[in-house]
């Protein structure tokens, strides 16, 4: 590392570090010792942000592994399994989503049958960025062998996630957002007729959500699994569709992210382009609320947005071609009391005003380091200094004060969750990096 980071600074980023080096298990970055001992794939996509400034040689490793999870139709599952770990140790393992049966499946490993927001571009074109002249060239030949594989995943989000044909992609399961129990997600879930069963095992080590949640969680993937995980019955039949701004907008960044990468390999970025225009597009016209100001989900079964506001509202900062009022709306949004400006510690992952916030409540309230730095980055493309620089120091002052935890107390800033968390680290690294070396931010 390179001098100009102060010496509390500098702490911080060893501290960061050793997180990063302690979960790495030799092939990937689990997300935490203890609570998540396999690799999640939005996880893997802000580790690699940061290992891009640590450890270039692992994050290339950290991308192959997830990607050897890849399905034939281009989906990246949002769990790889550790093959060495016993299946049952962790719920839901690979007995819930008997992946293995499907011929699209890889056999090598086992994984889920569902997504997460796809960062996976944007992480490797970051990664190329942080890339110092001496390794410009290997960076080159590890993009190109990634390349054809984020193309798969685009063209299945593209061709089997694009259910209403506008541009943009649905999920099929609250997990599939990255923010599992969010309470924009309790109107569609509520309305789950499930036969009277109960799905998920009592015994858990992770007792949020709560069990009814749980079985809700349980029973649309049993559901998923009994349709092969075809994309028709995604779209026709199952009783869970719902377009995301947060999957949405980091969906647009990273197809973004995918045409710069065609243009550093000499490849056609046209179609990448076109792509992008379209969700752009999109977004605005099916999830921008000028009423509340904030993007909005779409539950593709009733047609109507989703009525609680969460912090993946303000997740198409990262659309860097937002309309000025539309941005300037969002941020007068976020700064207001309902956000940032009630938290002391933001933002907060739900409106502070609504009745379902829960200050201490996984993704009911509480702030989490990945979507501050979502925001941040998004932030900051549009020259937002006012909100770059509040997130930039919040985040930081979460993590001296309360450690690399896995999410915050939004007013006193309490860490609470699982301790030695892998994206919390990373993206501090990111975050100090960022101010360290202007290029590669
Ligand atoms: C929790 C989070 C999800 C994350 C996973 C692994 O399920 O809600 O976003 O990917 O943990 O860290």
């Amino acid at each position: 590392m390179t001098a100009r980071l102060t010496g509390d600074e500098t702490a911080l980023w060893d501290a960061a570090a050793r997180v990063l080096d302690a979960n790495w298990t030799g092939t990937a970055t689990v997300p935490s010792p203890g609570l998540y001992p396999h690799q999640w794939s939005w996880d893997s996509a802000f580790v690699t942000m940061g290992l891009a400034r640590h450890r270039r040689d692992r994050a290339e490793r950290e991308l192959i592994s997830l990607f050897r999870g890849q399905w034939a139709d281009g989906l990246v599952p949002h769990i790889v399994f550790n093959t060495t770990l016993a299946r049952h140790g962790y719920f839901p393992g690979p007995d819930l989503w008997r992946t293995d049966r499907h011929p699209a499946a890889p056999h090598a490993v086992h994984t889920s049958g569902l997504t997460q927001p796809p960062l996976q571009a944007l992480a490797a074109l970051r990664l190329h960025e942080c890339a110092s002249p001496s390794e410009a060239e290997r960076s080159r030949n590890f993009l190109a062998r990634l390349y054809p594989k984020l193309v798969a995943q685009h063209r299945y989000l593209a061709q089997c996630r694009d259910m209403d044909s506008s541009g943009l992609v649905a999920i099929c399961h609250p997990w599939e957002s990255g923010l599992d129990n969010s309470p924009a997600w309790d109107r569609p879930l509520g309305a789950l007729e499930l036969p009277p069963a109960v799905y998920a095992p009592q015994h858990r080590s992770n007792s949020l959500p709560t069990g009814e949640d749980y079985d809700r969680y349980v029973w649309l993937v049993t559901l998923l699994r009994e349709a092969d995980y075809r994309a028709d019955y995604m779209r026709d039949a199952h009783p869970f569709a719902v377009e995301d701004p947060l999957v949405n907008a980091t969906y647009l960044a990273s197809t973004h992210a995918l045409a710069e990468l065609a243009e550093i390999l000499g490849r056609d970025p046209v179609p990448h382009r076109e792509r992008a225009q379209l969700i752009h597009k999109a977004l605005l016209d099916r999830l921008w609320d000028y009423e509340t100001g904030c993007f909005r989900a779409r539950d593709l079964r009733d047609d109507r947005l989703l009525p609680v506001l969460s912090v993946a509202g303000f997740a198409p900062f990262l659309d860097p071609e937002l309309p000025a009022p539309i941005l300037h709306s969002l941020a007068d949004l976020l700064l207001s009391a309902r956000f940032a400006g009630a938290a002391g510690y933001p933002v907060p992952s739900c409106d502070i005003q609504a009745t379902a916030f829960d200050r201490a409540g996984y993704w009911r309230g509480p702030t989490w380091i990945n979507t501050n730095w979502l925001l941040w980055h998004g932030a900051r493309g549009h020259g937002l200094s006012v909100v770059a620089d509040l997130l930039y120091g919040s985040t930081l002052r979460l993590v001296r004060q309360s450690g690399f935890r896995e999410y915050f107390d939004p007013f006193d800033g309490t860490g609470r969750g699982s301790h030695d968390y892998s994206w919390t680290a990373a993206l501090v690294l990111d975050l100090l990096g960022a101010r360290r070396a202007p290029r590669a931010a």
